[in-house]
């Protein structure tokens, strides 16, 4: 048997490899992963016995150097580590496993999970330990709306107390490729998943993506909104129809499925709803109609799925400096300096006031608090 190149290759080949699947005897075809052992990397079948000796030699040198990768990184299921591989290591990868994986398969692999971003994860013993002991620790999350503002700090948060997490957009995939790379550097787990969260089958396919990467789902934050603020009377149903489209039914889609999702240990929902909900602000009736139908949503899900060990509570904030508010000129002008005026802390937010807070109701320390709308606003009421 010999081996031919069926592209030209030029040293260095780096290629994205899943420690899934060349730790594990499956077939590239059979995306079911997750429920397969591990394979370790001496486990691994030998090349049959008719290879050239030099092939025998380089397939052993490969397994050696997989192993010492396995063993300076210590890889959980799932984790994604790059490494470079010269040309002869590709030929003896090709010979030894064409059953487990192909090089050039990689991406179509990764398009098929429905994630368009992995994080690399060659971590630094010391701060693997401090996300290990962190207060979400082994927790999966999805945060909706998490390429920017808001939402991209809870997903920091979330990953840097320890959780894996699930970075979804709607349009801003460079956003939302960011936040993944930003938490990788860090040593977290995180990926990026494109989805609309007001239609129905998107949503199942975020969920199926994130289940299928991490095995489960422990934690959802629906933080994904919009917000165009208008007088009575330049209300249109198609302003309508978007912002309760968004902030309403996307996030009873999104926690629809979840729930689905959670296991017999429960689970937990936080909603990014807002502080207009008791401020009332004049012209901005749409947006505030939805936000007062998160908080009632959100106490009415905690009574229906407390008994499930499902907690849900809300997160209220008050203005919060974003790319969002940013683009809507909200954090200027007379808007922004009456709100620091009327503001106890006199200032308007950063996301970094919120996302602890997110931290804090998604981990055990408000293990007894359910059906909560929490005002995150330096004091304004
Ligand atoms: N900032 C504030 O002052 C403030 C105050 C109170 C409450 N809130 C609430 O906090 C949440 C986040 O606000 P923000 O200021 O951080 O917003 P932002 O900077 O505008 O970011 C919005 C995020 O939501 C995503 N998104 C929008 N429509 C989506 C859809 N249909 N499907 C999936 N994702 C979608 C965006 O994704 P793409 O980038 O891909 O479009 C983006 O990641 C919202 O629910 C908002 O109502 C904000």
């Amino acid at each position: 048997m010999c081996w031919v190149p069926n592209q030209p290759l030029s040293p260095p080949h780096e290629y994205l490899f899943f420690y899934q699947i060349y730790r594990r005897p499956v077939k590239y075809k059979e995306p079911e992963i997750e429920e397969q052992k591990p394979m370790k990397t001496d486990q691994y079948p030998d090349p049959a016995p008719v290879f050239p000796q030099i092939v025998t030699n380089a397939v052993s040198k490969l397994k050696n150097r997989l192993q010492e990768e396995y063993e300076r990184t210590y890889p959980d299921l799932g984790d994604l580590v790059r490494i470079v591989l010269d040309e002869e290591e590709v030929k003896a990868w090709e010979l030894a496993f064409p059953h487990l994986f192909l090089p050039d398969l990689v991406e179509e692999h990764i398009s098929q999970l429905g994630a368009n971003k992995y994080s690399t994860t060659l971590r630094q013993p010391n701060e693997r330990q401090t996300m290990k002991n962190g207060k979400l620790a082994g927790k999966i999350a999805v945060v909706t709306g998490a390429s920017k503002g808001i939402g991209a700090d809870i997903a920091k948060q979330f990953a840097a107390e320890g959780a894996a997490v699930v970075v979804n957009y709607a349009s801003s995939k460079e956003g939302a490729d960011r936040v993944v790379d930003e938490i990788a550097k860090r040593g977290g787990k995180a990926i990026a998943v494109q989805a609309n969260v007001a239609k129905k089958a998107e949503i199942e396919r975020l969920f199926s993506t994130a289940k299928r990467a991490f095995g489960k789902i422990d934690i959802l934050v629906n933080n994904a909104g919009v917000y165009d603020w208008s007088p009575l009377e330049e209300i249109t149903e198609e302003q309508f129809h978007k912002h309760f489209d968004v902030n309403v039914l996307g996030l009873l889609l999104a926690t629809q499925e979840a729930v689905k999702h959670f296991d017999s240990t429960g689970g937990n929902i936080i909603n990014i709803s807002s502080a207009v909900t008791s401020l009332t602000p004049a012209s901005s009736s749409v947006y505030t109609g939805t936000k007062g139908a998160v908080d009632a949503i959100t106490r009415t899900l905690a009574k229906e799925l407390g008994p499930r060990k499902i907690r849900v509570n809300a997160i209220n904030p008050g203005m919060v400096e974003t790319e969002g508010v940013r683009a809507a000129g909200f954090d200027q002008g007379d808007l922004r300096k009456s709100i620091e005026a009327q503001t106890p802390l006199g200032r308007i937010g950063q996301p970094e006031d919120i996302a602890p807070v997110a931290v804090f109701l998604a981990s055990s320390d408000s293990a007894w608090i359910t059906g909560e709308t929490l005002r995150v606003a330096g004091g304004l009421r």
